[in-house]
């Protein structure tokens, strides 16, 4: 026997791609709160926590972390981590309070000492235009479901990015248009909270063209790269036997993924779709493909979960989902880490071969800290791990990933959830406002150090 032959196995070491970016992520309404400072107007996520019965623990991002007073401690704590990029979001009611017209100079002045203090810490910015928190005037006036609110977004991003893009290293459009359109005014789960089919099919129409409309405006100013995040999921039929259960799949995926996905790297919206919708229920106007599709240069992926589609001849839709025997978080959202295997390849085979970020990833769970001040949050260490380890397997088959951030940075507010739901690697108290790395945190910090994943 040769010595080789008596060698234990080494543990695989797993490495990312050199240049491989890790960040944290989180929103100006779910951390910042000052509402009412420096010239900011009501958003509508102000308005809609004010609505009884909106939000589960009836509170608001009134305070929030008191992001706006304390992110020099908060650029610290990346700094503890090691992570080496920070996706954060602009608030449009800060920047053009009245929605379209006169700037705030006060408001471009916060984002200001927040990019600079990042850059002195040694960690590079990446900024979203719009994660979900549009001025209340603009609201007032049709909201999405108005076209000029398209062209009153590619105003303000243009402001945001004359004012800071020699600075943002990646400019991100929006966050997940699905939740700004068909969560917020069709299922009426977020702000504005509507329930109209005809309208959220207008707001998603606007949205996209929004984007496209401020593309070419953000890159007179910057270099740095521009994209959009989208909000998908792998959608499997509940029996993969089933025609009538493949079918409901697909027409899931036609809604939820390609709705966004095929205008922006197609140019066109997915023809299954359109069949089942009356004429017209897209606004779209000639050259509006055109726009949607200017070319990008990343594309931004918040996974959380998969869906199972079964069909369900009573639903108008024709299906609905399931739940797979499985292991669940507190949000009720099924534990799947291949599926952001599984999206990263179909990506790459279908759509796009751009540099792919994760720009969201991560677990709700509200373990408090232990008489040590421990925060022993061993689901979410998990779920991020076995992501992480599926997203390494998908850049080993040269899937274009470019980089993971978590979601998020700090415990924050959870939209329609309030309080009541945590997705921090770092603890808050919202109390105090003290914040405690939890050890998702601890483990993620080497990981993003490292540039490496600890085999189990
Ligand atoms: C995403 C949102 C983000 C956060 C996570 C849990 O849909 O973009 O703000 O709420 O879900």
């Amino acid at each position: 026997m040769s010595t080789t032959d008596q060698a234990q196995p080494q543990a695989k070491e797993l490495k990312f791609p050199p240049g491989f970016v890790w960040g944290v992520a989180t929103a100006a309404y779910q951390i910042e709160g000052a509402i009412d400072e420096d010239g900011r107007s009501e958003s509508i996520w102000d308005r809609f926590c004010a609505t009884p019965g909106k939000i589960k623990d009836s509170s608001s991002g009134a305070i929030a972390d008191d992001h706006y007073h304390r992110y020099p401690q908060d650029i610290k704590l990346m700094q503890e981590l090691g992570v080496g990029a920070y996706r954060f979001s602009v608030a449009w009611p800060r920047i053009i309070p009245n929605g379209t017209g006169a700037v705030n100079q006060k408001g471009l002045d916060f984002y200001d000492r927040l990019v600079d203090n990042l850059l002195e810490a040694g960690i590079t910015p990446y900024a979203t235009l719009y994660h979900w928190d549009l001025p209340q005037v603009l609201q007032d006036k049709g909201g999405w479901a108005n076209r000029d609110t398209a062209y009153a977004f590619a105003d303000y991003a243009e402001v945001v990015v004359k004012h800071l893009g020699d600075r943002v290293k990646g400019w991100i459009t929006h966050n997940e248009p699905f939740c700004a359109s068909l969560l917020s005014y069709r299922i009426g789960e977020h702000a504005p909270g509507l329930k109209d089919h005809h309208l959220a099919l207008r707001a998603v129409h606007h949205i996209l063209l929004s984007h496209g409309l401020a593309v070419p405006r953000i890159r007179q100013h910057t270099d740095a790269p521009v994209g959009i995040t989208l909000n998908l999921w792998p959608i499997h039929p509940a029996n993969p036997a089933n025609e009538a259960d493949i079918a409901a799949a697909q027409r899931s995926d036609a809604e939820n993924n390609r709705l966004f996905l095929d205008p922006i790297f197609k140019g066109s919206y997915p023809p299954d779709y359109l069949e089942r919708q009356a004429p017209g229920a897209l606004p779209v106007e000639p050259g509006d493909l055109e726009i949607i599709s200017t070319p990008i240069d990343f594309l931004g992926v918040n996974y959380y979960n998969r869906q199972v589609a079964e069909a369900d001849p009573q639903n108008p839709d024709g299906w609905h989902n399931i739940k797979p025997a499985g292991v669940y978080t507190s949000m009720g959202w099924e534990i799947y880490p291949a599926g952001i295997y599984e999206l990263m390849v179909r990506l790459n085979q279908e759509y796009t071969k751009l540099p792919i970020y994760i720009t969201e990833n991560g677990s709700s769970g509200e373990e408090p800290p232990d008489q040590q001040g421990v925060v022993n949050d061993e689901l979410r260490l998990n779920y991020i791990r076995d992501h992480l380890h599926q997203l390494q397997r998908a850049t080993q088959e040269g899937c274009t990933v470019a980089g993971y951030f978590a979601w998020s940075l700090i415990d924050n507010f959870e939209w329609s959830w309030g309080y009541s739901r945590r997705f921090g690697i770092v603890y808050v108290d919202f109390d105090t406002q003290e914040r405690i790395i939890k050890n998702s945190g601890h483990w993620f910090s080497q990981v993003a150090r490292s540039n490496t994943l600890p085999s189990h």
